[in-house]
């Protein structure tokens, strides 16, 4: 790709027609992504140490009731919840398709002997185990909105199949109006000598999309090599659901005693005000 390929671009592209996601699961990209889960300047990967204290501390109070679980965190990172979650006395299984972070994941459990499992995998297509198995399964930081709806409907369809009868689910999705915002961002540009796409000096042109008839918001990034002139093309998209777009979904995957919160705290999180938290049973 170039830049007359830039030039020549889909003006609108359909949302997921240009990339599902961003390469998480890519070696070099999912190795600079690890910093960025683990750096406290910023929550853009993941959450700062302090609020992540926060939220185990309401999924280990609330959501399980202080009672030893089994926990399956789907999407789960570098595995920051999971090793807190087990260090309060739950045994884990953590699955991501990031091998920097799952590599990272295994390091902490064994260093710590934390009860965590960790999976490296597609959430959409590998196996949860065996059925009824888990007292909690979690989907968080937003996760579940990057995928089609078909995707998503097959995720929750295994959870719920993973999960033990009376058990729960945890889902931390976006609101509708945060993904709608998204997609109505200006276009914009930057320079970086180094960054998650590129080691090497580079300009990223963004460019976001809102389709209100699809209600999805499509991510455009354009990679643009500052020696090379090379460019390369990265683009995601987030469907908005309103609650009860949620509610549907969750009850098509055979889940009810829909709960929703408005965040992981159990309360309004200001810093997350885009964010809602839902529980649900099989
Ligand atoms: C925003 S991060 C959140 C990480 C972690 N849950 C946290 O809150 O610290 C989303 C995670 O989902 C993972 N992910 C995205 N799509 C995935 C897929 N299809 N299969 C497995 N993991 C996936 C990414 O690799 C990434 O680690």
């Amino acid at each position: 790709m170039n830049l007359l390929d830039i030039v020549r671009r889909e003006p609108t592209p359909e949302p997921w027609a240009e990339g599902e996601k961003i390469p998480w699961n890519e070696p070099g990209f999912s190795a600079r992504m690890l910093a960025e889960h683990l750096t406290q300047e910023h929550d853009a990967a993941s959450r700062r140490t302090e609020r992540i204290e926060q939220h185990v501390r309401w999924i280990h109070g609330q959501v399980l009731q202080g009672r030893p679980s089994r926990v399956l965190d789907l999407g789960c990172g570098p595995g920051l919840y999971t090793q807190r979650l087990a260090a309060l006395g739950h045994s884990c299984v953590g699955i991501d398709f990031g091998p920097a972070s799952i590599a990272y994941a295994r390091q902490q459990a064994a260093a710590s002997q934390a009860d965590c499992t960790y999976v490296e995998g597609d959430i959409r297509a590998i196996d949860y185990g065996p059925a009824e198995s888990f007292d909690l399964a979690m989907l968080i930081y937003g996760e579940l909105n990057v995928f089609r709806r078909a995707e998503a409907l097959t995720i929750l369809q295994k959870t719920r199949q993973s999960l033990k009868p009376g058990g729960r689910l945890l889902l931390e999705p976006h609101t509708f109006q945060a993904v709608q915002e998204e997609g109505q961002r200006p276009s914009t540009w930057y320079t970086s000598e180094t960054g998650l796409f590129s080691e090497r000096p580079h300009l990223t042109l963004y460019e976001a999309f809102w389709h209100a008839d699809q209600a999805a918001t499509t991510h455009r990034y354009y990679i643009v090599d500052a020696e090379m002139g090379a460019a390369a093309r990265y683009a995601f998209s987030m469907h908005a659901y309103t609650e009860e777009d949620y509610r549907q979904l969750l009850a098509d995957a055979g889940f009810s005693n829909t709960v929703f919160y408005p965040s992981l705290l159990g309360e309004p999180d200001p810093s997350q005000s885009g964010l809602l938290a839902i529980v649900a049973q099989p």
